[in-house]
């Protein structure tokens, strides 16, 4: 497996403190990758590793338990999680396109890929979530969107990431302005740096 920037430096003490905890048996193996996902938001390959050669769980054991759950995920989280529902009335009232706008906006090609790549934000596709009334709805952190267009998500995305001081893929140079002294007289300096 390819070392991706994103990955987590894992901490082996904080590894070998789970198994110790947790015991050496295969049946260690669920609560060692929650104990790992929970620290890390996805199961690095290095923690992956450690709980291989330190417990009597066999390699295509382990990865056979990360690929069952749905819970698991081998890929490097982003800093923030848009949850965009597939439940029936999101995806008959247009789900697919609140994907699609919101991959473009992170600028998230690959179809294997749900995270941007300067680790921002990763789009998760879930199940309903209670809300059916509002479709299409996404959530992002601890507030829900509702009765979305694709410009909708976009927009709501591009407030979310102004409010969290993230910069989405393709706006570096924004961020490059931003970090460099402002030489223009105070009247004329913006208060944003998106507006
Ligand atoms: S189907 Fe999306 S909230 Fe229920």
């Amino acid at each position: 497996m390819e070392q991706n920037s994103l990955d987590a430096t894992v901490d082996e003490t904080l590894v070998q403190k789970w198994i110790a905890e947790t015991g050496k048996s295969v049946s260690a193996a669920v609560p060692l990758l929650q104990a790992v996902q929970n620290e890390y938001g996805y199961l690095p390959r290095e923690a992956m590793d450690i709980i291989v050669a330190e417990t009597d769980v066999g390699a295509s054991q382990l990865y056979g338990v990360a690929t069952f759950y749905s819970q698991f995920r081998l890929d490097p989280v982003g800093r923030h999680v848009i949850k965009v529902c597939h439940g029936t009335a999101c995806h008959v009232s247009g789900a697919d396109r609140i994907n699609t706008a919101l991959r473009q906006s992170l600028g998230i090609k690959n179809e294997d890929e749900d995270t941007a790549s300067n680790g921002s934000y990763t789009v998760e596709d879930v199940a309903c979530i209670g809300c059916c009334s509002l479709a299409p709805v996404m959530v992002i952190g601890d507030e829900t969107f509702g009765n979305l267009k694709g410009t909708d998500a976009q927009r709501s995305l591009k407030k979310h990431a102004r409010q969290q001081g993230e910069f989405l893929p393709g706006h570096e140079e924004e961020k490059s302005e931003a970090e460099a002294p402002d030489r223009r007289s105070p009247g004329k300096q913006k208060k944003e740096v998106w507006q």
